[in-house]
């Protein structure tokens, strides 16, 4: 039992860890019975092994991980301190008690020490392997891929150890190296450090978001502990459905560049769909907050930090230039904020936004509310189109540029949603032949969209929601991915139900096919008829195929 004399907040042990950090109920009874030693016993009766065998093999990659940590900060701490390699750790700041905490290591400057001391230790290659620890040779055996780099060790915030960020100490192209995807290990809804922080972010009641490992490293070591960092990413919905679980107020601190600014834009409309209350401090051009403190000390940095701004009247104002009061300019600039201001579900939050911006573009706030009005009744006219003609419903849509997606069949959705969740999803449908069977127009041109995306910046994969929810109405049909019963499926849930889908799909583009067929029977002649009805017949045979693979799964 636990009571708080400061908040008095009182309750048993699960709903301790609930509200201290942020798990779930399942998470406390998962994490506590890990704690003690205790199985959990499987809820299923028919998976029942495979899903064990699911979990054991997790819990496995958790420990492969854990040893190579343990390996990479034991290396460190070994290494006298004249090495070029600890005098460079303690140049940019990181403190022994910083490295102790975040078990901060070092790769050694070999191919196969880490390989070595996993092979003493039995511990299974082939796991090693998937993680990306090590890689398979062409001619057999591994080689480590971690070679001279810093190893940040990434933890998920129940505090398993999921994958690592290895930052070069040489010259190597790749400046970071980071885990690939795997069963642990999804760079889009990781937020690094949380499993350390998550304590100060709840007291603080704050967060403050940064880009890179460096930046964590600097906020923490200057006392500022309320801190998390995107891997290289940009944020996602699923990162901000985590930050929601300990606290509403976020501050996005990024970088003082281009790509810095439109990162902090993106990241507004996934902040507000989850009802969080998103500010921004803009670092100085050309730096990011590492260097800035650097340069400027903690106590310049902290008043940076005053200066923080709300994130949506910043993007609001940064419209202003070459502003002459013009009303297409007035217009132009509320249509590119509306988008967001719609997602706002708090009334009298929206009050005053709608206040401020009235009041700077000289107008009546109910000139603003007109407005928003009157884009919500078009968004709201192409969800009822049965009221209107196709034409004028299409160029609605088409005048904003948008990809509707308010009447594409379910399992095409899902299919969308499958796809921006694993890159082999995504691949698979783009495949001409199974894109053309797809009835919508627009999830063809969506995931032909997506897979062009995808091919510029093969590492954006977890970018692709975010870039893409801006360009479909409703947002939330490319989001559904992120809820909590989407993301708990395990590797063969989610396989199985792609191939459902898949399959739902094909047999409607059949259906199709055949009812075409039927209608060209009626009106030709004998000969052309039997052509068409072998055609029918054999459709009709893909179908019964079809249907005996959905009964044997
Ligand atoms: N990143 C990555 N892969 C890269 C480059 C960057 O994953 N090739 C991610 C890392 O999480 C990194 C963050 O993007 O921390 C920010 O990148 P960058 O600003 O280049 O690195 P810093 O963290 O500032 O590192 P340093 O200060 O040591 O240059
Ligand atoms: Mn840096």
């Amino acid at each position: 039992m636990y009571y708080c004399f400061g908040c008095k907040k009182a309750g048993n042990i699960y709903n301790f860890l609930q509200t201290l950090r942020g798990f779930s109920f399942p998470e406390s009874v998962e994490y506590l019975a890990k704690k003690a030693g205790i199985a959990i016993p499987e809820q299923s009766h028919f998976k029942k092994n495979e899903n064990q065998e699911k979990k054991n093999k997790k819990q496995w990659m958790y420990r492969v991980n854990a040893f190579a940590s343990e390996f990479f900060h034991k290396y460190l701490r070994s290494l006298a301190a004249n090495d070029p390699r600890v005098q460079y750790l303690a140049k940019r700041g990181l403190s022994p008690e910083t490295i102790k905490t975040f078990k901060i290591g070092i790769a050694p400057d070999s191919w196969d020490s880490l390989l070595i001391e996993m092979q003493k230790n039995q511990v299974p290659l082939k796991l090693a392997n998937e993680i990306g620890l090590i890689k398979q040779k062409e001619k057999g055996g591994f080689y480590d891929i971690y070679r001279n780099r810093l190893m940040f060790p990434i933890y998920s915030h129940m505090g398993d150890c999921i994958g690592f960020g290895g930052r070069t100490l040489g010259d190597d192209k790749a400046k970071y190296i980071n885990s690939p995807d795997s069963e642990i290990f999804h760079k889009g809804n990781i937020l690094y450090g949380l499993n350390e922080t998550a304590k100060f972010i709840r007291t603080t009641d704050q967060v403050i978001l940064v880009e890179g490992y460096m930046d964590f490293m600097a906020l923490y070591s200057a006392g500022i502990k309320n801190v998390v960092a995107v891997l290289g990413t940009a944020l996602t919905p699923q990162h901000a459905k985590l930050i929601k679980r300990y606290t509403k107020n976020i501050v996005v601190l990024f970088d003082g560049d281009a790509s810095g600014k439109l990162a902090a834009e993106r990241s507004l409309p996934i902040l507000l769909s989850e009802d969080l209350l998103p500010k921004i401090v803009v670092v100085p051009q050309g730096q990011d907050p590492d260097d800035y403190i650097r340069n400027h000390g903690n106590e310049s940095f902290l008043d940076l930090l005053q200066t923080a701004r709300d994130l949506l009247l910043f993007i609001f104002h940064d419209q202003f230039k070459g502003y002459t009061g013009q009303p297409t300019e007035k217009v132009q600039i509320l249509q590119t904020i509306s988008p967001s201001l719609k997602l706002i579900s708090d009334k009298s939050l929206l009050r005053l936004y709608v206040e401020e911006i009235a009041d700077t573009l000289r107008q009546k706030p109910s000139w603003v509310y007109e407005f928003l009005q009157t884009h919500q009744a078009q968004a709201s006219v192409s969800k009822s189109p049965k009221k209107l003609t196709q034409v004028s419903h299409k160029s609605v849509i088409e005048n904003k540029g948008l990809i509707d997606l308010s009447r594409v069949p379910n399992a095409e959705l899902y299919l969308v949603n499958l796809a921006l969740m694993r890159e082999k999803f995504l691949s698979q449908l783009t495949d001409e032949e199974v894109l053309k069977q797809f009835s919508s127009q627009e999830v063809r041109s969506l995931l032909n969209k997506l897979q062009g995306s995808y091919r510029q910046k093969t590492n954006d994969f977890d970018k692709l929601t975010a870039l893409m929810a801006n360009e479909v109405v409703p947002s939330s049909s490319i989001t559904q991915h992120l809820d909590r019963s989407w993301s708990q499926m395990d590797e063969v849930a989610l396989e199985k139900f792609f191939n459902d889908c898949l399959k739902k799909v094909q047999e409607a583009h059949l259906k199709n096919l055949q009812k075409s067929l039927k209608e060209k029977m009626r009106s030709s002649d004998a000969s052309q008829r039997q052509q068409h009805l072998e055609q029918f017949m054999n459709i009709q045979k893909t179908r019964q195929a079809l249907n005996n693979t959905k009964d044997s799964n």
